[in-house]
């Protein structure tokens, strides 16, 4: 089975401080570092930061894996940018790739050519049907969205697991990560369902200690 690995989302940091947020977490023992890219168009009123941003962050941590999550419309546009930023891996919606195996299948193979791990993320209302299926099989990682995207804090949806199993069974090789409403509880349920990576904001910035929250997360997910 793939490896477990603990990605604390900055969102739930001071963003007015984001290296100093990401450098926190890597020194407390992040595995990597999630950034939330919301363009204020696919989420209605939500926007955070963009390439530029990634870039910036990218020159004060020149090692750190860097996970680039995509809500924006035609993610792929950004693509090349990202790339040069600096983005280690990008996770593009399903739901923003005209939910056509076709539109993913080459946004998939264009992050590859410009040198970045790709993973086809999935709002917690799409079921995996076929084209889901067929798309996520061009993409290293899948990304199963365990509250609807727009903001940390909320509750863990639960009817979301038996997606994550059904996931894991069709890719036993592929990493697979969850977002939203992660706790030490809610991730060994999804660590249980199949899930390899755990993205976690709250749980983790919000917590006085965040080695401990860091280490404690990654044993739900060991379990
Ligand atoms: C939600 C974002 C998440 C968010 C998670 O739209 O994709 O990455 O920051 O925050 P928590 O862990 O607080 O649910
Ligand atoms: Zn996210």
């Amino acid at each position: 089975a793939p490896q477990v690995r603990v990605g604390p989302s900055v969102l739930a940091g001071d963003l007015a401080m984001l290296a100093t947020e990401t450098r926190r977490a890597l020194r407390a023992g992040a595995d990597f570092v999630h950034l939330d890219v919301f363009d204020g168009n696919w989420i209605k009123g939500a926007f955070t930061f963009g390439p530029m941003v990634v870039r910036a962050l990218r020159r004060h941590e020149p090692k750190a894996y860097l996970d680039v999550h995509l809500c924006v419309t035609q993610p792929a546009q950004y693509l090349d940018e990202l790339a040069k930023a600096g983005a280690s891996r990008v996770l593009l919606h399903f739901e923003a790739l005209d939910r056509s195996p076709a539109v993913a299948k080459a946004a998939a193979q264009l992050a590859h050519q410009l040198g970045m791990e790709v993973g086809l993320a999935l709002a917690p209302q799409t079921h995996l049907d076929s084209d889901v299926l067929e798309a996520a099989e061009s993409f290293d990682a899948v990304l199963a969205m365990t509250v609807t995207p727009g903001f940390g804090g909320q509750a863990f949806m639960h009817e979301v697991l038996p997606k994550v199993h059904q996931l894991r069974e069709a890719f036993p090789h592929k990493s697979l990560e969850v977002d939203g409403g992660i706790t030490v509880r809610t991730a060994a349920l999804a660590a249980a369902a199949g899930a390899n990576e755990a993205v976690a904001g709250t749980a983790v910035f919000g917590a006085k200690d965040l080695r401990r929250a860091i280490r404690d997360l990654r044993k739900s997910l060991e379990r």
